[in-house]
């Protein structure tokens, strides 16, 4: 794993950055494309680690995936009860959306299969999605307990059953296998969650014709008779891509960076409005729908920014960012509280402590709290070595970090791979 130094920026950053695919949705464009029975045209994929991993689990499934180009794809299935029992173990490698959507898609087939991952996937909480496969007469067997890789699904002769999941956490991918296995089911099934999460699932569902009841945080949906696939599916920009630019240029002095063809569905903006709580200046222009999803350029120029407050409520809309929004408020005057947000101890890695050792270490005056972070701005920034614990957003916040800051060696740096694969060339060029 390469070694990565970022030095200090010794001017604005200006220009235009292309954002690449969407991570969630290029997942579930091959997922869904996979269930189809005609070709889907799929374009802006994202092809980094994580989709690749999706691509590999649906080919080994059955499903013909053309690869035209990087980023564009024509995959076809064999009809939504056309799935075929894999000959190997499937892997899911870094990607707990790969995994958890996937095993609420394979628990109602009519064959094994068995899944695997690296050793980040091994640690992450599993039982959120197996118990309630469980509930809905899945026979799903996990280590410790039915909570952690390796799982294994073992059909069973009756149908799954629909049910009503009352879930205790926020989780676009909890939900997303429940929806997915409902696809299955007999009867209703429904998902009602605390708050709301992405619902790029419940979107791509029904540009495939499967028929939603959504209202609130409560979504329902009957086992279909088919997915009619459009013929085309692009996928939008990744904010949570935009993120790292988002900030870089928010408090580098005098930046002003054009971010095209950003997805901004409103279930992932959160970045957006806490930025702009803390006195960013963010503008977006060219709002457009694609595919389903709302997209945008969005604009993003230098500013003061001071610290805020937020908690619970809008954590899953910025689930993802945090370790960016970190960055961000170590910049700026007066402390931003972050509360609510226990989940970030079981992303790739714990990032509550992964955020506190390592920007402790480049000048940043954090405090570690259960369910959260104080970050105290206004800091004298250092240069230091900081791990990226091979965390794809924990490497790029902390390279946004040093370039603002007083330069940093990250150790451990290619993991952005994971979801954003030229996030280094594009630095280079930002900078040059
Ligand atoms: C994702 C949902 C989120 C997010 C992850 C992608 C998805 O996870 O952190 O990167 O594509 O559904 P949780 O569902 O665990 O919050």
């Amino acid at each position: 794993m390469g070694n990565r130094a970022i030095k200090p920026a010794t001017k604005a950053l200006r220009g235009e950055l292309v954002i690449p695919g969407d991570k969630s949705v290029s997942h579930r464009s091959v997922m869904l494309a996979s269930l189809g029975d005609t070709p889907v045209h799929i374009t802006n994929f994202l092809p980094s680690a994580d989709c690749l991993s999706t691509i590999g689990v649906m080919e080994a499934l059955g499903a013909q995936v053309e690869k035209v180009s990087d980023t564009e794809l024509v995959v076809k299935g064999n009809g939504l009860h056309g799935l075929k029992e894999p000959a190997t173990i499937l892997d899911a490698g870094n990607s707990g959306t790969t995994l958890r959507l996937m095993m609420g898609m394979l628990a109602p087939q009519k064959f094994p299969s068995i899944f695997t991952g690296d050793a980040s996937l091994h640690k992450r909480p599993m039982g959120r999605v197996i118990n309630p496969l469980r509930q809905m007469g899945a026979n799903i067997v996990g280590r410790a307990e039915n909570t952690k890789l390796p799982i294994a699904i073992v059909p069973t002769e009756e149908n799954l059953r629909g049910f009503t999941y009352v879930m205790p956490v926020a989780s676009a991918q909890v939900k997303s296998a429940i929806l997915l296995a409902g696809l299955f089911a007999e009867g209703e099934t429904t998902v009602v969650e605390p708050y709301p999460s992405r619902n790029h699932t419940e979107l791509m569902l029904e540009a495939f014709g499967v028929e939603l009841r959504r209202e609130d945080n409560r979504i329902s949906l009957s086992a279909p008779e088919k997915l009619t696939a459009p013929q085309e599916l692009p996928v939008p920009g990744d904010i949570s891509s935009a993120a790292f630019w988002l900030v870089a240029a928010s408090v580098i002095p005098d930046s002003e960076l054009l971010l095209k063809n950003v997805g901004i569905n409103e279930t992932r903006t959160g970045i957006i409005d806490v930025l702009r709580d803390m006195g960013a200046d963010i503008t977006i222009t060219n709002e457009h729908k694609s595919g389903g999803e709302s997209v945008a350029d969005i604009l993003v120029k230098y500013s003061k920014l001071h610290g805020t407050s937020f908690g619970a409520d809008i954590i899953p809309r910025l689930v993802d960012e945090i370790p960016a929004i970190a960055v961000a408020a170590m910049f700026a005057d007066g402390d931003t509280v972050i509360t609510g947000a226990g989940e970030l101890r079981v992303k790739e890695t714990d990032r509550i402590e992964a955020i506190y050792a390592q920007f402790s270490k480049l000048g940043g005056n954090i405090e570690a709290r259960e369910d959260g972070l104080v970050i105290h701005g206004g800091n004298q920034f250092r240069s230091a070595e900081c791990f990226s614990y091979d965390d794809h957003r924990m490497a790029m916040s902390l390279a946004v970090a040093g370039l603002a800051g007083a330069g940093v060696e990250i150790t451990n740096a290619d993991c952005v791979d994971i979801s954003y694969p030229t996030f280094y060339d594009e630095l280079t060029n930002l900078i040059k």
